[in-house]
């Protein structure tokens, strides 16, 4: 399987666009396409159709998490999933009218390939106007002709700390200099630090921060960053404002703890798409999503979650083969 990008329709020239001003690009057999409102998908077996705003939504997160952890849904019918050195790209394979009429296509792709493509469509599709990360109130149109780009935007850096934000040599705190404003719908967040005392020579061993100051000054939506490492525990807080841009299949378990204001989680089967759950968690709330469900969270108001992730590599065979259950506790 080759990796054409960009091809235009029909020519075979990289530098040919629609007329809308976009290239269209081919993975394997699978063509994308976008023009003023919608992403087109095209594979041997069938076509789909999403609106462009949440397919690039979507896109942006699957490129800028490295395919996450298991499944990234784009919507009920497209996604990817994460091998961990490749991905499968499929269409339908997870979603029961599509398997029973035998027109899911899934094609399995080397990850850096699939990144590369995936990164030269994020980048062509996205206009000077729209910031996929951003919430919806924060952002400008995805809509309409070719209009520019917005590099800064969808290559932010992604916050990934060694030890703990505010180590030193770590990952930095936020502040108004550095380009972090307070968002405003966290205006009442206090924004004092802790008082470290070290006994001398402890100084760089000692660290604290302000998580809640923190987080109230993210930038972005739906995205969480590794704040806190401690062996394979990872905690990976997230400020969230509307509708997760994936439907997100899990491979292990992951914990949420609501750390403010409210969020609805609708939860399905992982494989069927059936309805399993609805979970609505408000602050001081604490849950185990399972490994074998897909969820979407709802938050109307901007809103604080801690996800605790299990690192392990070992995880997915482990559930996969049974040896280790999909629920994180017996009570
Ligand atoms: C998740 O799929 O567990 C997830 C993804 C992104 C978030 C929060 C939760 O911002
Ligand atoms: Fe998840």
């Amino acid at each position: 399987m080759s990796v054409d990008t960009p091809v235009a329709t029909g020519t075979g020239t990289p530098d040919v666009t629609n007329a809308q001003g976009y290239h269209e690009f081919r993975l394997g057999e699978f063509v994308f396409s976008r023009d003023e409102y919608f992403a087109y998908v095209t594979w041997p077996t069938g076509s789909h159709i999403m609106s462009v705003d949440a397919f690039l939504r979507a896109l942006q997160r699957d490129v800028a998490w490295e395919f996450f952890y298991g499944t990234v849904n784009f919507d009920g019918v497209v996604g990817t999933v994460n091998h961990y050195g490749t991905v499968d790209l499929f269409a339908g394979r997870y979603n029961d009218a599509y398997r029973k009429a035998e027109l899911d296509y899934t094609e399995n792709v080397p990850t850096p390939q699939i990144k590369a493509a995936f990164q030269k469509m994020l980048d062509d599709w996205t206009n000077v106007t729209f910031d996929p990360f951003a919430s919806p109130h924060e952002t400008g149109s995805a809509f309409g002709l070719k209009n520019g780009d917005n590099r800064a935007a969808i290559n932010r850096h992604r916050v990934t700390a060694a030890r703990m934000v505010s180590m030193p040599g770590d990952e930095g705190l936020r502040n108004d200099e550095n380009g972090h404003p307070v968002n405003r719908m966290f205006a009442d967040v206090p924004q004092d630090e802790p008082q470290i005392e070290a006994e001398p020579g402890f100084e760089a061993e000692l660290a604290s921060f302000n998580l809640f100051a923190y987080l109230s000054r993210s930038p972005v939506t739906w995205n969480p960053s590794v704040v806190s490492v401690c062996a394979d525990s990872l905690f990976c807080p997230t400020t969230e404002e509307y509708i997760l841009p994936i439907i997100h299949g899990n491979d292990r378990v992951e914990w949420f703890l609501q750390l403010s204001d409210e969020i609805t989680w609708e939860v399905e089967d992982r494989d069927s798409g059936s309805v399993r759950a609805r979970v609505v968690m408000k602050a001081g709330d604490v849950s185990a999503m399972p490994a074998d469900i897909r969820h979407q969270g709802y938050s109307p108001k901007r809103s604080m979650l801690l996800v605790w992730e299990n690192g392990s590599p070992d995880l997915p065979d482990l559930i996969a083969s049974g040896r280790t259950p999909t629920y994180p506790i017996d009570f």
